[in-house]
């Protein structure tokens, strides 16, 4: 690969790829395309100091770097978007939650995100993340819409009550989680 991966550039391409019409399979295949070298990834990419970082956000799409770290499960929750992750980085295991009919949720798939995968959500997709390598996880996260803006949820596992996603609930969930 003769030119270094520039994270300024991958930025520049995925708002354009957001705002074709087939938005989301813009998204999947231009990931899908760079995270196919993911050495080369991590070799140009920055290296930041904070675990999430907004790289880009407007009406139309956000765009983090995000970083989790080994051991840590990001509490079950929604996006209300769609959304594309790229991993170039760590192992991480996503589990997929559906409504059991009777107020609660129950897991309706698991699935293993390794560097060079890219997994597209829905926006109804209900979902947890824990990284389960030894060094951190690593992707690039793209979501159709103002992620920050959403009004979107956070699920209690046990009960599968839907609660507002704050940083007070979502660190409630993970002490529940990890005790
Ligand atoms: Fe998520």
């Amino acid at each position: 690969m003769a030119e270094a991966f520039e994270i300024g550039k991958l930025v520049d391409a995925l708002r354009a790829a957001a705002a074709e019409e087939g938005a989301a399979q813009a998204v999947q295949a231009l990931l899908t395309h760079t995270m196919a070298d993911p050495d080369w990834v991590a070799a140009g990419i920055p290296g930041y100091a904070e675990n999430d970082v907004i790289l880009h956000e407007d009406e139309t799409v956000s765009i983090w770097h995000c970083r989790f770290t080994p051991g840590k499960t990001v509490p079950a929750h929604d996006h209300r978007v769609s959304a594309v992750i790229g991993v170039y980085a760590g192992r991480e295991r996503n589990d997929f939650f559906e409504s059991d009919g009777k107020g609660g949720l129950r897991r309706s798939s698991q699935t293993e995100v390794t560097p060079g995968d890219v997994l597209a959500i829905g926006p109804s997709a209900i979902h947890s993340v824990t990284c389960i390598s030894e060094e951190p996880c690593c992707g690039i996260h793209v979501y159709l819409g103002n992620l920050t803006e959403t009004e979107r949820s956070l699920f209690d596992p046990d009960t599968g009550e839907a609660l507002a996603f704050t940083m007070e609930n979502y660190e409630m969930l993970q002490r529940t989680d990890q005790g």
